[in-house]
């Protein structure tokens, strides 16, 4: 086997999901810098103290590790005054600006990817959002709009010359959504087009993903989302492939303690009832690769409490695989 760059591991901003419960596991499991879900700008800009924003987007475990704040927006002014805001805060260690976001919603007001159709905005929007911060501030993009308007290495090179200091490149267009593969050689050609870092995404799922993204791109780093739902370890197995080093998978009682703890912590911060609605989702992706897992979701799905929960689970620990 070849040698393999040592890379920082991110882990890629996921709306109603990186949050601060989530981003501290993956940091304990080798991710080096997390991203928080994405933040509206001008909803920022205006929200009072006790709304979500602040309850639960701009909650922040205390030592959080190298924190980034992802912002959309599509008015230059307004992007940059809540980078200032953030930045004010004292609490993040960059600002990530989001010209990848498919959702419609997003889209709809010329935000997210939609920005990638408009580049003399989204130039606007980098340079207001460097003059308004002085930590790294970085991009994170698509191809491009769609298969007919791919852009990905102007675009980039765009966000250099703005003042980006880095770009994560997700290598699908806004049409294919999460669809088909990530097209890693596009991203090659955005790394070997700019002189600032560029950060690998898309279907990243175990080492040996990991090592194929590296080789084929050439990045400066690689963007996990999806791929570490339900398996925060993923960045524990990749640094061990990086380091040349054996990787032992946790034992199915390991992801049930992990994912009571994480049940736990949620419970603490959201309420009982909020706290086991919200953790359904996560209990699905820690149990999905275990045979019999289906039925135990629906399970888990209607259980009323915690200690309901985890009994499911060590039953399902003690079913044959
Ligand atoms: C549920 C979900 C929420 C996401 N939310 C965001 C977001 O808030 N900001 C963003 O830039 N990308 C967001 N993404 C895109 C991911 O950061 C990432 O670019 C994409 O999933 C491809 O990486 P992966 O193959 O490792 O999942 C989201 C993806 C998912 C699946």
């Amino acid at each position: 086997m070849s040698e393999v760059k040592q890379v920082p591991l991110y882990l890629a901003p996921m709306a109603g999901i990186t949050d601060k419960l989530f981003r501290n596991l993956c940091l304990c499991h080798g991710c080096d810098v997390v991203t928080t879900e994405m933040i509206s700008a001008p909803g920022l800009m205006t929200a009072p103290k006790n709304s979500r924003v602040y309850q639960e987007l701009l909650d922040v475990e205390k030592d959080e590790g190298p924190l980034v704040a992802q912002i959309f927006g599509h008015e230059p002014q307004i992007m940059g005054e809540a980078a200032k805001k953030l930045t004010d805060m004292g609490l993040y260690s960059g600002i990530d600006i989001n010209m990848g976001c498919p959702a419609p919603k997003v889209t709809g007001g010329g935000s997210g990817s939609a920005l990638m159709k408009t580049p003399e905005i989204a130039e606007e929007i980098i340079r207001h959002v460097c003059h308004a911060t002085l930590l790294p501030v970085t991009v994170k993009m698509r191809l491009g709009w769609d298969e007919e308007s791919i852009n990905a290495v102007e675009f980039a090179k765009m966000a250099e010359q703005a003042g980006a200091c880095a770009v994560t490149v997700h290598g699908r267009t806004r049409k294919q959504q999460y669809s088909g593969h990530a097209d890693w050689e596009k991203i090659a050609q955005v790394k070997q087009a700019v002189n600032i870092r560029v950060i690998a995404n898309g279907d990243v799922v175990d080492a040996q993903s990991a090592r194929e993204i590296l080789r084929v791109t050439g990045a400066d780093g690689i963007a996990i989302a999806r791929g570490a739902l339900g398996n925060p370890w993923l960045f524990d197995e990749i640094k061990a492939m990086m380091r040349g080093e054996a990787y032992t998978r946790p034992s199915f009682d390991e992801v049930v303690e992990t994912a009571m703890r994480h049940a736990r912590g949620m419970e603490q911060w959201k309420g009982s009832l909020y706290g086991v609605v919200e953790m359904r989702k996560h209990f699905g992706w820690y149990i999905a690769s275990r045979r019999g897992a289906r039925k135990v979701r629906t399970a888990i799905n209607v259980a009323p409490t915690l200690e309901e929960v985890e009994k499911l689970l060590r039953e399902l620990g003690n079913m044959e695989e």
